[in-house]
């Protein structure tokens, strides 16, 4: 399946000099979204993830229908003051700014084997500020999975000791 053509790309959004890569077109294809989700569930199989994690917003579009098409829970990652129960949390940079994400401590246990998704790498900062959660709560990350990378920024070395999956590059 070409992806690309469901991607539409907005120039200075939301900042001057960001080419924002926008998923929506896609979601809003139901056949297009379905085949994205399965291919990115074949990859979860076969590193055998028993949770699904991601960060608001975008990774909860990933996240949620993967868990379902894996029969798998899903843990969200949220920003601060969103999760109601005791959260451990860490701060983080984005490709446009600073900021800080939560998990609840008791959402994932020892051992456990967590694939990790977003829709996009960009910088590599949230998708790194996630796994950092994870482990600190004894998840293994046995895989992070992307819609969509963007090769120049270079987010993939910095998740080098990890199994990386992306179905769109640029
Ligand atoms: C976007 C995107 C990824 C992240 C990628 O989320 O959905 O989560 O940026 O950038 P990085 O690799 O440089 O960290 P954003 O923070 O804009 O939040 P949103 O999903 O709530 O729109
Ligand atoms: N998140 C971080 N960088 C982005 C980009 N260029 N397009 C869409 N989402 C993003």
């Amino acid at each position: 399946m070409d992806y690309k053509q469901y991607i539409k790309s907005v120039m200075d959004f939301p900042t001057k000099g960001i080419n924002f890569r926008d998923i929506t077109s896609l979601l809003e294809d139901g056949k297009v979204y379905r085949s994205a989700i399965d291919e990115l569930a074949q990859f979860a199989r076969e590193r055998q993830a028993e949770v699904i994690v991601g960060p608001e917003a975008r990774g909860f579009v990933i996240g949620g229908p993967l868990a379902y098409a894996l029969t798998t829970g899903f843990v969200p990652v949220r920003k601060p003051g969103k999760l109601p129960r005791d959260v451990v949390s860490v701060s983080y940079e984005k490709e446009y700014g600073t900021d800080q994400l939560c998990i609840h401590r008791q959402s994932i246990k020892p051992g456990q084997r967590m694939l990790v998704t977003d829709d996009l790498l960009a910088t590599g900062g949230t998708i790194d500020a996630t796994i950092k959660l994870v482990e600190q709560l004894g998840g293994k990350v046995v895989g992070v999975a992307f819609l969509i990378e963007l090769t120049e920024l270079s987010g993939r070395s910095l998740l080098k000791d990890y199994n990386v999956f992306s179905l769109i590059k640029y």
